[in-house]
């Protein structure tokens, strides 16, 4: 197994592994600090049925129950799908993804990370984009960082002031899925031990204490600071890619940005992740 690092803050490519085979104890170690370390990691050339996705992110972890049932597998419902051809009710094309987030902040313990394996690609475009959340902490000025120190954020699953619209969740998931859930705009990563920014643009809906016109522009300013080109890691998709990477520490996007006619599918799986602190 070869490990590279993609960018001197976040990513790691890993090649010369099977994941359909077996792991060691020692190999699940490197995967798992590597993981830790680079935030992303891009494990090349996999060739993974379903249920050999769930056995390989279950390296990392234990799966998480995603929101919105919709977009399960039928045959392997803890795994959803992601695909460019799925559409609103009144017929317009629903790009999941789009617009910088972090996923599934409106649950209490938000996953603490996400795997996609590319199923089907477009012949190019369809990026995902990755920022570095530790790192953009860590680039504040001392006056921004104390005046977001201690700041605690509603996030709900749709923010009213998110330009992104979510497929609606249907009544049974509803009752899953908590009404909000407060998260502090900093966090500690509690593997690495680095504080983070953890914001949400599609999913917070308030700072505690604030008004909105104080706080909409401090999380205009913050997501313009820390989604800046020096803090981000953009994948290029190779068919058999799997790729992992940790929420709480990242924000992410996609880009719909190909031809729509092609058609792009991936499977997608979350783990378990604790409370934010
Ligand atoms: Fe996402």
């Amino acid at each position: 197994m070869e490990v590279s690092a993609m960018t001197d803050h976040t990513g790691a490519e890993v090649r010369g592994i099977d994941l359909t085979r077996p792991v060691s104890d020692e190999v699940k170690g490197i995967l798992n600090r590597t993981f830790v370390a680079h935030g992303v990691l891009v494990i090349r050339e996999q060739s993974l049925a379903p249920h050999q996705v769930l056995g390989a992110v279950e390296l990392f972890g234990r799966v998480f129950l995603q929101h919105n049932t919709r977009f399960a597998l039928p045959e392997c419902p803890q795994i959803h799908y992601l695909s460019n051809q799925d559409r609103f009710p009144d017929g317009r094309r629903y790009i999941p993804g789009e617009g910088w987030h972090t996923d599934h902040s409106n649950d209490a313990r938000p996953p603490k990370a996400t795997a996609l394996h590319a199923v089907t690609l477009p012949d190019s475009g369809g990026d995902t984009q990755f920022a570095n959340m530790a790192a953009a902490y860590a680039a504040l000025s001392a006056p921004m960082r104390d005046r977001i120190v201690g700041l605690v954020a509603v996030h709900v699953y749709q923010s009213s002031h998110s330009a992104r619209k979510l497929m609606t969740l249907s009544e049974a998931n509803k009752e899953r899925v908590p009404n909000a859930v407060l998260h502090p705009v900093v966090r500690t990563h509690p593997d690495s031990g680095r504080k983070s920014i953890y914001i949400n643009p599609i999913r917070i809906e308030a700072i505690l204490g604030m008004d909105h016109k104080e706080a909409l522009p401090l999380l205009h300013e913050l997501l313009e600071h820390a989604t800046a080109e020096r803090f981000q890691y953009r994948h290029r998709w190779q068919p058999g890619d799997l790729v992992i990477w940790d929420n709480r520490c990242l924000l992410h996007k996609a880009n719909g940005d190909y031809d729509m006619e092609q058609t792009r599918y991936l499977f997608r799986v979350m783990l378990e992740g604790d409370v934010p602190r």
